[in-house]
């Protein structure tokens, strides 16, 4: 999994590593640079679809403009991803520069376990005003380099994804890429879930398919998804929601909607397609069912998480989020502005809660974990977390 990402002249940051852990929070006043941060994410996972550089700097909030910090030519950004199975940490880092009007990789590099030259897999070497740059790959045996002439317009990674290269470069590279692939943003929108979406096994950013997602899992993953999904659902409303489930539609069943059985009284019960369900049923349905149906090893990112969640139901969204995280082995990454939410979390998760704020100096964005703020015993003593986002001293 990803385990920090570092920002040098990214938007608003001169230079900020963000950890991120499987559940983490990302908390900061307006403007303080919390989506900044997860445009840098989204920016590596643009690259590794193949996309230009200048592509992927025009998709990014803002556009192109904005993406270097003001007065600066160029940014760069740095993962450290870990790999269970074979226990080894990958580094891989990516600069980029404004050269006549566009974006190109100025340096790239991929180490792995340490940051000492002997590691790198591959790295780029310095060339100016030339369409391709150079590149050295490594073996970690002497004498066994090779040097490329690849594109600056795209990443080196996803170029050498497609190349026949040295083993290890290619362990490395694909692994990097395909975690780079598996960062998802998700941004539910209730008024596009509430139509008929195509059955499909890949989850739209705006959730707008998720039933067509649920509808074409196999019959009994579709049975436990829902089970679970009822589950998480059913105490959202003041009275519960006894059943969440998808029905196909039309001659070739190509199509599916999103229904729930609601029961007001005993005698009562409505079952509603998604056009009459709440905008906070349908958010908080979006996420319980991407936590579910999203492939392992994502590392999901889900802006004002609680965004249309009333405050009695925080601890219901704590409780999806950390145990169907857990459970479907996601990361999640957060922001929040919500002193509910964050007062609800264990003391094993505050742990997990970082907070940006404008340098007053500089003006910069910097990261800092909670816990290593000073004063942070002394303020809790004196109240909760939510109390020190409320009062600002945070
Ligand atoms: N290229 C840049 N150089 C310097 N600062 C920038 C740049 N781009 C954006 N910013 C700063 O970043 C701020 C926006 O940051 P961001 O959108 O991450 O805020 P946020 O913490 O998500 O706020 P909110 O809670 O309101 O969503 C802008 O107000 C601006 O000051
Ligand atoms: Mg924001």
């Amino acid at each position: 999994m990803i385990e920090y990402i570092q920002l040098h002249n990214w938007k608003s940051f001169a230079d900020a590593k963000l950890f991120i852990e499987p559940l983490t929070f990302i908390i900061g006043t307006n403007a303080s640079g919390k989506s900044n941060i997860l445009d840098a994410l989204y920016f590596l996972s643009c690259l590794s679809q193949g996309d230009t550089v200048d592509e992927c700097a025009r998709k990014i909030r803002g556009g192109q403009e904005w993406i270097t910090r003001l007065g600066e030519e160029s940014f760069s950004l740095e993962i450290k991803v870990h790999q269970e199975q074979t226990n080894i940490d990958y580094y891989y880092e990516i600069e980029v520069i404004r050269e006549n009007e566009k974006f190109v990789v100025k340096n790239e590099s991929l180490q792995r376990n340490g940051k000492v030259a002997k590691n790198y897999l591959f790295q780029t070497i310095p060339a100016k005003e030339q369409m391709l740059l150079p590149v050295t790959t490594y073996t970690g045996k002497k004498g066994n380099r090779r040097r490329w002439d690849l594109y600056k317009e795209k990443s080196i990674l996803s170029q050498f994804a497609l190349q026949k290269i040295q083993k290890d470069v290619s362990e490395g590279v694909t692994f990097v890429q395909e975690k780079l692939k598996q960062i998802f943003f998700l941004d539910p929108m209730p008024q596009h879930m509430r139509d008929y979406s195509s059955l499909s096994k890949t989850l739209k950013e705006d959730a707008s398919n998720i039933a067509g997602v649920i509808a074409a899992l196999d019959v009994q993953e579709k049975e436990s998804v829902l089970k679970r999904l009822t589950e998480f659902v059913r105490p959202l409303p003041e009275r519960d929601i006894q059943k969440v489930w998808t029905e196909t539609v039309g001659m070739f069943a190509k199509d599916a909607m999103l229904y729930c059985l609601e029961e007001w009284t005993s005698e009562k019960e409505i079952t509603l397609d998604a056009r009459g369900m709440s905008d906070g049923t349908l958010r908080f349905i979006a996420i319980v069912a991407a936590l579910l149906t999203i492939p392992k090893g994502t590392l999901l990112m889900i802006e004002e998480v609680d965004n249309g969640l009333h405050p009695s139901r925080a601890k219901e969204l704590i409780k999806a989020l950390s145990i169907l995280g857990e459970e479907c082995g996601l990361d999640v990454l957060c922001t929040t502005h919500n002193p509910v939410l964050i007062d609800n979390l264990s003391g094993e998760m505050i742990q997990n809660i970082s907070f940006v704020k404008r340098d007053l100096i500089t003006g910069c964005s910097t990261v800092s974990l909670l816990e290593d703020k000073e004063n942070l015993a002394r303020l809790m003593a004196a109240g909760t977390v939510g109390d020190m986002m409320i009062n600002n001293q945070i």
